[in-house]
């Protein structure tokens, strides 16, 4: 594994070659015709105030999904099995008739460019867009969103390697290609990605941006890229969803919106540290130290010990949140969760309405994330309401938080210094401040709130 610090001079090798491997004419250089290194070249709108010196930020766009096909084992779209690397059998098996909620941005692929929706996604960490929607799992939204065809784009290049990603049920296989992408209002020549001929049980392309060039791939993704060619200051990107009439979701690529978050950001180091997880597979594991309650006007309740710890796994891609049953026990009885045989925790949609939060503690409770009851609680079909926090599957570590945590919080992922920082939620306004190449930069990124 290399470090973080030689690696970039290996990175800025690997684009010189792939530069010379993409359509040339296609690339865009800079002045001086000499000059063979790809550069970005903004591209302005007018009026837009999506990007800045040293940042990229994007509208995240939520849709929810259907199934439209039974599943065996139904599953929310997680854990890619990516051949080559140590094989991990996830086995979810949660929930039937699933419906989800993903939350997606936009990119440009190709010349001319090709619009197509992916969903971003911390627990995975390559891109992949589909052509072909025959076999997934929402056939609409993926013609909808997903489409991309290389033989329509003058500079795309066929890479030849083989592509394969698997998914608790879905899955896809494909061949990776080069094309040029713009992200906002940049463009990036020579980015590498997939692009599946079949899937399986998925519904559109995916933007996994977990660590991957130097760890658990062998080239440059999309985020590598725009770091590699200072389009971002820094590999952090911040993630703030919300919750429902919170506003607009956003994603800042080499950011942070000071007006989506009050107090400091906490920083939650990265438990297994990268260098102890599967080298295949790193990810954004986090310890959670408490769990708990605020039930409408009362104090804040804690239902873990003080030793209490939980490596648990951050991911975008996940509807819900996974831990272990006994805690999911004790969360349900103080909602009067009622179980199904299958062993889902569901409860009364009317306490959406109530004022009352769940409480991921974090650093010993220097951060503690509370999640209103609203985007807490996941209303499957209308007027059946999942709780926030599932069963993991028995006998397994795979704790998970999900988008019923993610809307809660305000998340800075930042594989500069490995740590995940945590901040709670709110929307008072917007600006951005950038990020440099030096964690100090996020430590004092304080909330304006
Ligand atoms: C999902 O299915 C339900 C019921 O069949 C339908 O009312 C709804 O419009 C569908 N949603 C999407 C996003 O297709
Ligand atoms: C999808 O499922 C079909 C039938 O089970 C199988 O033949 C095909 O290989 C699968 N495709 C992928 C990409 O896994
Ligand atoms: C995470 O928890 C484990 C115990 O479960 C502990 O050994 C480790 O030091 C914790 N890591 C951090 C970064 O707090
Ligand atoms: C909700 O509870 C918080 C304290 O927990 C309180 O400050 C706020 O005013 C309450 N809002 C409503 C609408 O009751
Ligand atoms: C960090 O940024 C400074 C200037 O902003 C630059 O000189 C230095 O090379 C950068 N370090 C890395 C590792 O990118």
């Amino acid at each position: 594994m290399l470090t973080r610090s030689c690696w970039i001079s290996g990175l800025l090798l690997t684009l010189a070659v792939l530069g010379s491997a993409t359509a040339i004419s296609d690339l865009r250089f800079d002045e001086d015709p000499n000059l063979r290194t790809p550069r970005i070249r903004p591209l302005r709108i007018e009026g837009s105030k999506t990007w800045g010196d040293g940042f990229v930020r994007m509208p995240v766009h939520r849709h929810r999904f259907n199934d439209t096909k039974p599943r065996r084992r139904p599953d929310r779209m997680r854990k890619p099995e990516h051949t080559g690397n140590a094989r991990r059998d996830w086995g979810w098996s949660h929930l039937d008739d699933y419906q989800g909620l993903t939350y997606m941005i936009e990119i440009y692929i190709g010349t001319p460019p090709q619009k197509v929706m992916v969903s971003i996604d911390t627990g995975s960490y390559e891109l992949w867009v589909t052509p072909k929607c025959i076999n997934s799992a929402d056939p609409t939204l993926c013609r909808k969103y997903g489409l991309y065809y290389p033989q329509q784009s003058s500079s795309a290049s066929y890479l030849g390697s083989h592509f394969q990603i698997q998914y608790g049920t879905g899955s896809a296989v494909g061949k990776y290609y080069s094309d040029t992408m713009k992200i906002a209002m940049f463009q990036v020549p020579g980015v590498q990605f997939a692009v599946a001929d079949d899937t399986n049980y998925t519904y559109s392309g995916v933007l996994g941006l977990g660590y991957a060039y130097g760890f658990t791939t062998t080239y440059p993704t999309l985020l590598d890229m725009m770091w590699a060619l200072r389009l971002i200051g820094a590999p952090v990107f911040s993630m703030g969803l919300g919750g429902e009439g919170d506003g607009f979701s956003e994603i800042i690529f080499g950011g942070v919106n000071r007006w989506k978050f009050t107090g400091g950001l906490e920083p939650v180091s990265i438990w297994p540290p990268i260098d102890k997880q599967d080298p295949g597979w790193i990810q954004y594991w986090v310890n959670v130290t408490s769990f708990g309650m605020t039930k409408p006007g009362r104090p804040k309740s804690i239902y873990t010990d003080e030793q209490f710890t939980m490596s648990t796994l951050i991911d975008s891609g996940s509807t819900l949140s996974y831990i272990r049953e006994d805690i999911v026990s004790v969360i349900g009885q103080q909602l009067n969760a009622r179980v199904d045989p299958n062993g889902h925790y569901w409860v009364d949609c009317a306490l959406r309405k109530q004022n009352g939060t769940v409480d991921f503690g974090f650093n010993n409770e220097r951060m503690i994330v509370s999640v209103p009851f609203k985007d807490f609680i996941w209303e499957q079909y209308p007027g059946h309401c999942l709780m926030g926090v599932q069963p993991a599957d028995a006998g397994t570590t795979n704790y998970v938080l999900g988008d019923t945590f993610i809307r809660g919080a305000y998340l800075v992922f930042d594989q500069q210094s490995d740590v995940v920082w945590i901040a709670n939620y709110y929307n008072c306004g917007d600006g951005v401040v950038t990020v440099g190449n030096s964690s100090a930069d996020t430590q004092f990124v304080r909330g304006a709130c």
